[in-house]
């Protein structure tokens, strides 16, 4: 008997290596879920090439008929409709660079899919931009990342999982970054087989996130 597959979208806006490190876990076989499609606000993020080359469908929202930039709202209405049409199991946001409206969050609803976000961050320390640096300035000794779902507030829905590292002496925002996103590449594959496979949900009363300490 074929189990239907779980069925993820993803949203991007750049460079796109979470939705690869997606991709490759697919490919390995270790993350038995389907990707429908990637949609992304920038026509020129390389995720969309990255999402080409591996056959998944991929769609940039990002101008309109005109070729002028479209409004947020445009954007927002749009990805609801794309999703209507692929119905997927949950929305992932791998990089996606833009704050979404209420309204969107209530289009999700209305289509009962949820959504979760990866964060470069050990939430709910450093919400929004600019984490590797203000860890920095704090002179914090732990860092790292954080799956959370998707809510109105920012960087602010329940934390689902975290990997996290020991900040070193020689540290710099540069190499703060290639090493939360070496964490990311393992954390974003493994939520997601978490919440395909039922062991995570929304609704689960953990205690503490589930945590991984990597060092990289
Ligand atoms: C990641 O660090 C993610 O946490 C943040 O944006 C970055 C995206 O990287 N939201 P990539 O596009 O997946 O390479």
């Amino acid at each position: 008997m074929t189990q239907t597959p779980y069925k993820i979208a993803v949203l991007v806006s750049g460079n796109g290596s979470n939705l690869q490190a997606l991709i490759d876990a697919i490919k390995a076989g270790v993350l038995s879920v389907a990707i429908v499609g990637v949609i992304s606000n920038n026509a020129n993020a390389y995720a969309l090439t990255r999402a080409q080359q591996a056959g998944i469908t991929s769609i940039a929202f990002a101008q309109d008929s005109n070729d002028k930039p479209l409004s947020r709202q445009a954007f927002e209405r749009k990805a609801l409709a794309q999703l209507k049409k692929w119905q997927p199991n949950l929305l992932v946001l791998a990089g996606f660079m833009r704050i979404l409206t209420p309204a969107f969050m209530t289009g999700l609803h209305e289509l009962n899919l949820p959504a979760i976000n990866l964060h470069p961050s050990l939430l709910p320390q450093y919400k929004g931009r600019n984490t590797h640096q203000r860890v920095l300035m704090a002179g914090d000794l732990a860092h790292g990342c954080s799956v959370h779902m998707l809510t109105e507030d920012l960087d602010a829905g329940k934390v689902l999982t975290q990997a996290r590292l020991t900040v070193s002496p020689n540290d710099d925002v540069h190499s703060l970054q290639q090493r939360v996103h070496t964490l990311e590449h393992q954390l974003l594959p493994w939520t997601v087989w978490l919440l395909a496979k039922g062991l995570l949900t929304q609704k689960t009363p953990l205690p503490l996130p589930w945590c991984l300490h990597f060092d990289v």
